[in-house]
């Protein structure tokens, strides 16, 4: 099976996951991109307009992150953009055995697409995938090996959106680490 069919094959278990969708509402947001991308984004969990499309990061923070990604020099077709949580929790945030267990569903993609680096967008992606909280302040710009994958830790694009005088700066400059 080619790269892209066996990502359809995740999305489809997502689609039809009990357990991801408990104390959550909306559409399955997967993730989207390149099959074949060495750079793959990962988030936290969907918001109401991702929920409402079925796709990842399209909402305000998103347009941020799209926004970022071209101005790092990067194109939205090279790169993988999804998040550890497939659907929008009831409370916003998602708790532990939320990322837990979208992570199952998370690692799969990423061994399918297998990127050279991983970019970890705030304190829920690094929960998922280096396995404790990450103080971004201090941490943010840093690239981390674990379990044969390369990840680079940075704010989420939220943060961005909210304090861009203190976070925006130093988002685009951890982003240009990708060239
Ligand atoms: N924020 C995320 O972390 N993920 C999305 O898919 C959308 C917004």
């Amino acid at each position: 099976m080619d790269k892209k069919s066996e990502l359809q094959k995740i999305s489809l278990e997502i689609e039809s996951c009990k357990i991801c969708k408990t104390a959550k509402s909306g559409k399955a947001v997967p993730g989207e991109g390149n099959p074949n991308a060495k750079i793959m984004f990962v988030g936290e969990a969907p918001g109401k307009t991702e929920a409402k499309t079925g796709r990842p990061f399209v909402g305000r923070s998103g347009k941020l992150l799209r926004q970022a990604l071209k101005d790092a020099g990067l194109s939205e077709e090279d790169v993988y953009i999804t998040s550890p949580v497939k659907y929008l929790p009831d409370r916003g945030t998602p708790t532990i055995s939320d990322i837990e267990h979208g992570k199952t569903h998370l690692q799969k993609q990423i061994d399918i697409i297998n990127p050279n680096i991983i970019i970890l967008l705030g304190n829920t992606a690094c929960v998922a995938m280096l396995g404790s909280k990450t103080p971004i302040l201090k941490r943010h710009g840093e690239i981390i090996k674990k379990d044969g994958r390369k990840y680079l830790i940075t704010f989420h694009p939220s943060a961005v959106l909210r304090f861009p005088n203190k976070y925006k700066e130093m988002f685009e400059e951890d982003l240009k680490k990708l060239y």
